[in-house]
């Protein structure tokens, strides 16, 4: 009530200024009920803001000093009430504003990948260039749907499918198809009915629902993930409570992989530690391990009773082979070894926004299979309760019909190999253009979307500063995102930030 009272007669000494002849309010509102963010605004609509502005900031002097303040801004709970002003064109307005029970959450920092794509969408530059987020995009650098995607959703159009939910585990027909994509249709872990499948939210809702059944069922177990990782593999372990630890990844003096770190790290860890392998095509360094080290890695792992835990982003994207890509899973299957993959359809079909992926048990009995899946749909359910359906029915639709899957391989091919002919064509440029002698053959040793460049944060920053061109601070840029047209441009940012920046 005091605060009513108190800003008519505000607004009345504007009225009577002869100053502010013109100032007229139009409206009080106020509300001070318990619970409810108390607002009390004037509209100003034939005062100059400075003219309103000083009137408030009179009040708002009153307002600090006066005993009234403290009880008519506070509400009955205590709860301090604030003054701000906001200005729209030529109205300003006076707010009180109770202080808010989210006072004490802060601004949460902008994601480090999705983050460079806001960047880059604020920048006016004509230049810019996005190499921050894993998307393939055409050489017109345009965002690109497979024909073989359209063609599946035609279909499923002309045959007016429903839109009922569908189970917990997700649609039937894509998790056999995504369970023989991965090991193989003729796989005898297929045949003994010992993967538990269930459709999770692209790769990632996957590899969350894998992190909280290790967080239910072995508790106080560690999880081993390389260094460097994807940004994001540290968030869902975080956010399920899994305690997580890293192992040598990536040598900087070689730019290839630390091979004899990573074995060691790995035979270090407490027996029984979940490992987290990148299946193919790693992210961010796209330096893959060859096949006999991934023999040595699964010894490693099977001496030390580890779980091997796949995380399967780009099947068929890295090599431009569905089979060759699956190799490192199938190794450790072969070897009758226990794991868990996770599986994502973003970038292999071009699924992004469809969320399709799915989470993999393979168990040692059919006995297992079936219970890790109830207990897996039981940690579905009340996290998102079922997965959507539109996105599954693409994979189940091209999987099954044989035109469709091979178009679907061929488009598969025809990204990887654009991706690699710009990889070939950014190495060609920085080894003619740098001078100095310096050996970039790692771009072409890499596998995959991305390429690790080995540039620092500060040389990063640089190639966003000086050259526009967005990119993860950890110095991977995405090729994906790259023309041949950019190429020589590119190789001229890295050359500089590499050279002239430390
Ligand atoms: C290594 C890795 N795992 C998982 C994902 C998950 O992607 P999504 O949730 O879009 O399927 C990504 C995406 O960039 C990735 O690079």
């Amino acid at each position: 009530m005091f605060v009513l009272i108190w800003l008519v007669s505000c607004v009345s000494r504007l009225h009577r200024s002869p100053t502010l002849l013109h100032l007229r309010h139009s409206r009080i509102t106020h509300s001070l009920k318990s619970n409810q963010m108390a607002s009390t605004f004037l509209s100003l609509p034939s005062v100059s803001p400075s003219a309103a502005q000083s009137v408030q900031d009179k009040c708002k002097d009153k307002m600090k000093s006066g005993n009234a303040f403290k009880s008519a801004f506070f509400g009955k709970d205590k709860q301090p009430l604030s003054m701000k002003t906001k200005s729209h064109g030529r109205i300003t307005m006076a707010v009180a504003v109770k202080a808010s029970r989210f006072d004490s959450i802060t601004m949460a920092p902008p994601d480090p990948i999705l983050g460079v794509s806001e960047a880059f969408k604020a920048d006016t530059n004509e230049l810019k260039l996005n190499l921050g987020v894993g998307a393939y995009r055409t050489e017109e650098l345009q965002p690109y749907v497979l024909k073989v995607v359209r063609k599946a959703e035609n279909l499923m159009l002309e045959r007016g499918e429903n839109k009922e939910y569908l189970p917990i585990e997700g649609l039937a027909a894509f998790n056999k198809a995504t369970a023989e994509l991965l090991f193989g249709a003729d796989n005898p872990v297929l045949h003994e009915q010992r993967v538990a499948t269930i459709q999770g939210l692209s790769g990632t809702g996957s590899l969350r629902i894998a992190a909280a059944l290790i967080e239910r069922y072995f508790p106080g177990a560690k999880i081993l993930i390389s260094s460097p990782t994807w940004g994001n593999h540290k968030n869902i372990f975080n956010d399920a409570r899994v305690p997580w630890s890293e192992y040598r990844y990536y040598d900087p003096k070689t730019v290839g992989l630390d091979f004899d770190g990573m074995i060691e790290d790995i035979k270090a860890a407490p027996e029984g530690s979940f490992v987290l392998l990148h299946g193919c095509a790693h992210n961010p360094t796209g330096i893959d391990p060859t096949p006999q080290q991934w023999e040595k890695i699964a010894d490693v792992i099977q001496e030390k009773n580890h779980f091997p835990f796949f995380d399967v982003a780009y099947q068929g994207f890295a090599s431009g082979s569905l089979d060759e890509d699956a190799s490192s899973v199938r190794l450790f299957a072969a070897r009758g070894m226990e794991l868990l993959v996770a599986q994502s359809y973003s970038k292999n079909l071009g699924l992004y926004a469809e969320r399709v992926g799915a989470i993999n048990v393979l168990c040692s009995s059919p006995d297992a299979a079936i219970r890790v899946k109830s207990q897996m749909k039981r940690i579905a359910r009340p996290m998102y309760s079922n997965p959507p359906v539109h996105g599954a029915r693409i994979v189940a639709n091209v999987v099954g019909n044989p035109d469709f899957f091979n178009e679907w391989k061929d488009e598969m091919e025809m990204m990887a190999g654009r991706i690699k002919s710009v990889r070939q064509k950014l190495y060609n440029n920085l080894s003619s253009k740098d001078k100095t002698g310096k050996d970039w053959s790692f771009v072409l040793k890499q596998i995959g979307m991305f390429s690790f460049t080995g540039l620092n944060k500060a040389q990063s920053d640089n190639m966003t500063d000086k050259w526009h061109i967005y990119m993860t601070k950890d110095g991977r840029i995405s090729l994906a995102g790259l023309s041949a047209a950019k190429c020589e441009y590119l190789a001229d940012a890295i050359i500089d930030s590499y050279h002239n920046v430390s």
